[in-house]
């Protein structure tokens, strides 16, 4: 039975990822920061040695963005060298490691969709992180897969949708950012193209780029939010970024190219308004 060593098992894609393997003839041990701290090299070495998995899954990270840039320290220690220890113990192991990376490696000043091969500069220290940890894994000489996607949202985290939602529900107005570009990303779906890397077997280290097809605005992102769910009495106002100025710069472009991974592996995830619509579906119009 091929083991599998989920780490960020109770994040939001994590979650998700466990859900899609469940039931389906794997051996899945689940890892997060109560019971593995991935910034601690013997830590990882001996539960990873415990378990020899044939695969480690990486979901966990240091995910706040702003939060990042007073706490350089912790995200470098859990997106960097938490990576590092990772990627150690699978090169013993014999072991592959599948990584997610985001979209905010790159600076966002490209005005057509970013390919793998294009040159990262992170304009924050989330993305400066992310981007030490993507370095250590591709020096480590560990087999590895490295999916950047960006603009996640699924049921069990803190996300875009739930956040318009929750607006949506108290307000009669809500601004949201309209010179921001991206792709919003079902954490479902990624969770499958995980399924399918693993079960077709066919393993190259390589980086790939992996959202749901399509690019729009957080503003225009926020406006389907509002129709799929149906919040009519809600309206969503487009507002440019000076307007909220926050702790950490974001890229103004971060539309990632997805078409590396459809010739490697036959993924191509559904278009972003599509998700939306399934997202929907499968959590129903109210959000806890
Ligand atoms: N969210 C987005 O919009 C987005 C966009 C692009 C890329 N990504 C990338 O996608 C991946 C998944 O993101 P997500 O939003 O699902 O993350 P998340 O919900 O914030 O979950 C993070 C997970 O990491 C675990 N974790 C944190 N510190 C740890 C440590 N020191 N040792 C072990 N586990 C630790 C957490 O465990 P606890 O629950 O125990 O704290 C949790 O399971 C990350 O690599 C992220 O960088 C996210």
């Amino acid at each position: 039975m091929i083991k599998i060593a989920l780490i960020g098992s109770t994040g939001m894609l994590g979650i998700d990822v466990n859900a899609v393997f469940n039931g389906m003839g794997f051996l899945i041990k689940n890892f997060n920061s109560k019971n593995l701290d991935i910034a601690d090299a013997k830590v990882v070495h001996e539960a990873l040695c415990g378990f020899n998995p044939d695969y480690i899954i990486n979901c966990a990270a240091y995910t706040d963005v702003d939060g990042a840039e007073t706490e350089k320290e912790k995200a470098n220690a859990v997106n960097n060298i938490g990576v590092q220890n990772l990627a150690d113990a699978a090169l013993i192991l014999g072991a592959k490691i599948i990584h997610l990376s985001t979209d905010y490696v790159f600076d966002g000043t490209k005005r057509s969709p970013y390919l793998e091969e294009d040159a990262p500069n992170p304009i924050n220290e989330y993305g400066l992180s992310k981007l030490n940890g993507e370095r250590a894994l591709r020096k480590s000489g560990a087999s590895h897969i490295i999916l950047r996607t960006s603009w996640l949202y699924g049921k069990n985290g803190k996300n875009f949708v739930n956040t318009i939602l929750k607006l949506a529900d108290n307000r009669k107005k809500v601004e949201v950012v309209a010179d921001q570009f991206g792709c919003p990303t079902y954490t479902k779906d990624v969770a499958y193209a995980i399924f399918k890397i693993i079960t077709k077997d066919n393993f190259k280290n390589e980086v790939y780029h992996l959202t749901n097809f399509g690019q729009t605005s957080w503003y225009e992102f926020a406006v389907e939010i509002v129709s799929v769910f149906k919040r009519v009495n809600c309206e969503i106002l487009p507002v440019t970024s000076d307007k909220f100025l926050r702790p950490a710069k974001r890229p103004t472009y971060g539309v990632l190219d997805n078409s590396k991974i459809k010739g490697d592996y036959d993924i191509e995830l559904r278009p972003w308004k599509d998700a939306v619509k399934k997202y929907c579906n499968d959590i129903g119009y109210f959000i806890a």
